[in-house]
């Protein structure tokens, strides 16, 4: 039992059954015992290895795809260099580090902003950014607007809560996570179907077409967070990159899942202790910020965004200087970056822009 458990175990005692996304904001963000609160998971050591930790070579081409973007706005002399979910601020340490021998005249138009609520990984983050004095928000509307933006997320958008609904032979029904007849674990039930739940599901789905159990997610905490970057994008120029895993067409599928020690793990075993994460519906992604104003670039498979950003030619110069161990490592993390049986396929890049603003490089 862990001790969110016993948190949620009192929450479903005093309120009912919570929804999906109640679940996972506490699993993943309750301010004692969440799961990135309490300790960084990054590693080997720990639970994942996301795209920056793996290699250098990941945040150096997101740098340079950034200071492009800023050259072809006509090198704005100040801009938001925004990140969500900044992990151990590897990524923005790379990118900075790779634009600013090239480019320092971005490094000092860029006025960085963190979107990070995990006071653990702040403090690694003010580590690895300390040259570049950081100010950090908890949620993005609350980074100052006004400015040209540039933003990245990556693996950001997947740890976002999502609600989950099931077809069932009544109709839909919210999923929602109560307590075991015991009271010692937490097990999955269903709302009650049909009648207001039916409207929380989009049209297309409430065709005859979805077999009965079929078990979907939507993310209205994403949606929203798209929703008011396209909006920023239309008010001011910029662009903003994210990367993560999903699909690019909305799949009618449930693809909740937690990972603790880089194994899939039940989803409602060790609430605080796993990670919790969910495929991104880049599709509706791109619907929430188009009707914000922005424009969209991709999606396009991370594989072949990485390589048109010259990922290839980049290994080629690290492997010049590099020793025959180093050369294996350089060999490895680019494989785990493009090839498709590895992160190659199934990450996604997307950018948003401005509605008149030049395309983004990579797509
Ligand atoms: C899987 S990590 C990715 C870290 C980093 N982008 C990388 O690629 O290594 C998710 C990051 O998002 C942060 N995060 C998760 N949920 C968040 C939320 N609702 N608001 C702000 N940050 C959040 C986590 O603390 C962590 O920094």
């Amino acid at each position: 039992m862990t001790a969110l458990f016993k948190h949620l175990a009192r929450r479903i005692h005093h309120e009912g059954p919570l929804t999906v996304a109640d679940f996972m904001a506490e699993a993943l963000g309750n301010p004692k015992h969440g799961y990135y609160v309490t300790a960084d998971r990054f590693g080997l050591a720990g639970d994942f290895v996301t795209a920056p930790e793996i290699s250098q070579m990941f945040g150096e081409l997101i740098g340079l795809w950034c200071a492009d973007y800023w050259d072809r706005l006509g090198r704005p002399a100040t801009f938001a260099l925004v990140e969500l979910g900044p992990g151990r601020g590897t990524l923005m340490a790379d990118a900075l580090r790779a634009v600013s021998g090239l480019l320092p005249d971005f490094t000092r138009a860029a006025r960085l902003h963190l979107v990070e609520t995990s006071p653990v990984l702040r403090r690694r983050q003010s580590d690895a950014l300390a040259n570049h004095a950081p100010t950090w928000h908890d949620r993005f509307a609350d980074v100052p607007e006004g400015m040209p933006l540039l933003l990245i997320a990556n693996e950001f958008f997947d740890a976002l809560p999502v609600r989950q609904f099931q077809l069932t032979e009544q109709g839909w029904a919210e999923r929602l996570v109560a307590l075991s007849p015991t009271g010692e674990a937490l097990r999955f039930v269903l709302g009650n179907p049909g009648g207001l739940t039916t409207l929380m599901v989009p049209p297309r789905l409430r065709t005859g077409a979805i077999p009965p159990g079929t078990v979907i997610d939507l993310g209205p905490a994403a949606q929203s967070i798209a929703l008011d970057l396209g909006q920023r994008l239309a008010a001011s120029e910029g662009a903003a990159l994210i990367i993560d895993y999903g699909h690019s067409a909305p799949v009618p599928t449930d693809t909740l899942q937690a990972v603790r020690r880089h194994q899939p793990v039940p989803v409602l075993e060790t609430p605080g202790e796993a990670d919790l994460t969910t495929h991104v519906d880049f599709g509706a992604l791109a619907e929430a910020a188009t009707s914000g104003g922005a424009a969209v670039c991709g999606p396009v498979t991370q594989g072949d965004f990485l390589r048109a950003l010259g990922i290839e030619a980049r290994a080629t110069i690290l492997r010049r200087t590099a020793s025959r161990e180093d050369t294996h490592e350089i060999d490895s993390a680019l494989h785990r970056l493009i090839a498709p049986q590895a992160m190659g396929a199934l990450f996604k890049a997307l950018a948003l822009t401005g509605p008149n603003g030049p395309p983004a490089a990579g797509f």
